[in-house]
């Protein structure tokens, strides 16, 4: 199949420790320290993880929006680790077709056999189902979508005659580009109508400090350093770039620093050059990096 697909099987804790909040009292400190080890670090922008968490609980689908390398696939694997879900994510494409989601039936040796998608998957084990950059997708795919996103929650395969309904841990969870987004790649009103949705955009600059110190381990004053840097780039609108420099491209830019690479080299490789191939609009962001990280970098 042409999706990508990863599955994070539920790590085999005690039930109890799944399903207790982080935080909660009923935890140990060692067993809590085990707990948010297998959690990914997500930093939250503005109380979507409680968001997320009631969703979860009123088996509401969700839709995040926002520009690339603003969290939203962090945000999802963080979510599904503290919910001790399995998470299964698609990678949406023009191509994906409803039986790429659902199944099909494979020819093998001992006949026909059939063979569930990623979404029929998703279903039976009550996991997360992330489809990302959805608006990819054909729109015949996406009502496959309409009975599980809506209050019927099942999916009919029609090709076995299976009705799968849907547990109460399974939740849906879409997210798309509104940048790249065109009129014929926009989601059909029925379909965006079954879901609640959250806006992403860039972090705040201190949550985004914090990401850069955690995710790269750089100290604060260069984390703070790369942070103006992208502000300053994130107020430039006229030029000829499709997206501005994103928190992954700021990660990536500490990274590099983090081992060793001067400032501006690396500024250059991972912000300048990552974000566009015209020799203008490169000599402009260029500009705009040695104004603010200075020419020593
Ligand atoms: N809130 C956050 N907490 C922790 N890390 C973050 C956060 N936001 C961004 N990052 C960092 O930025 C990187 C990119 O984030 P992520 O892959 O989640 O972006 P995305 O919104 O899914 O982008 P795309 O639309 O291109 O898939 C992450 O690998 C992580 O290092
Ligand atoms: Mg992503």
């Amino acid at each position: 199949m042409d999706h990508t697909e990863q599955q994070r099987l539920g790590a085999p804790e005690p039930v109890a420790l799944r399903q207790a909040p982080l935080g909660g009292q009923a935890n140990s400190g060692a067993a809590q320290r085990l707990l948010e080890a297998q959690v990914p670090y997500y930093a939250e922008q503005a109380g979507e993880v409680a968001l997320f968490e009631h969703a979860h609980r009123q088996c509401l689908p969700l839709l995040i929006k926002g520009p690339t390398g603003c969290g939203k696939t962090r945000f999802v694997e963080h979510m599904a680790a503290r919910l001790g879900r399995p998470l299964i994510t698609v990678s949406c494409h023009d191509d994906l077709s409803a039986a790429d989601l659902v199944g099909r039936h494979l020819i093998g040796p001992e006949g026909t056999v059939w063979a569930d998608g990623p979404l029929a998957r998703a279903v039976r084990t009550g996991a997360i189902c992330y489809l990302d950059e959805v608006v990819e997708a054909r729109k015949d795919t996406t009502v496959v979508l309409h009975p599980l996103a809506d209050d019927r929650r099942v999916l009919p395969i029609e090709r076995t005659g299976e009705q799968l309904v849907a547990p109460p841990g399974f939740m849906l969870v879409i997210s798309y580009n509104p940048g790249y987004q065109n009129l014929l790649k926009s989601l059909k009103p029925s379909t965006r109508q079954r879901f609640i949705a959250l806006n992403f955009g860039y972090p705040a600059p201190a949550v985004e400090q914090a990401i850069l110190q955690t995710e790269a381990g750089v100290d604060a004053a260069l984390a703070a350093r790369l942070v103006k840097l992208a502000e300053a780039l994130r107020r430039l609108t006229d030029h000829d770039v499709e997206e501005t420099a994103s928190t992954r491209l700021l990660v990536m830019a500490a990274r590099l620093v983090a081992s060793g690479v001067p400032l501006l080299p690396a500024c250059q490789a991972a912000i300048v050059n990552a974000l566009t191939d015209d020799a203008d609009t490169a000599a402009a962001l260029d500009e705009v990096v040695r104004a603010v990280i200075g020419h020593g970098g």
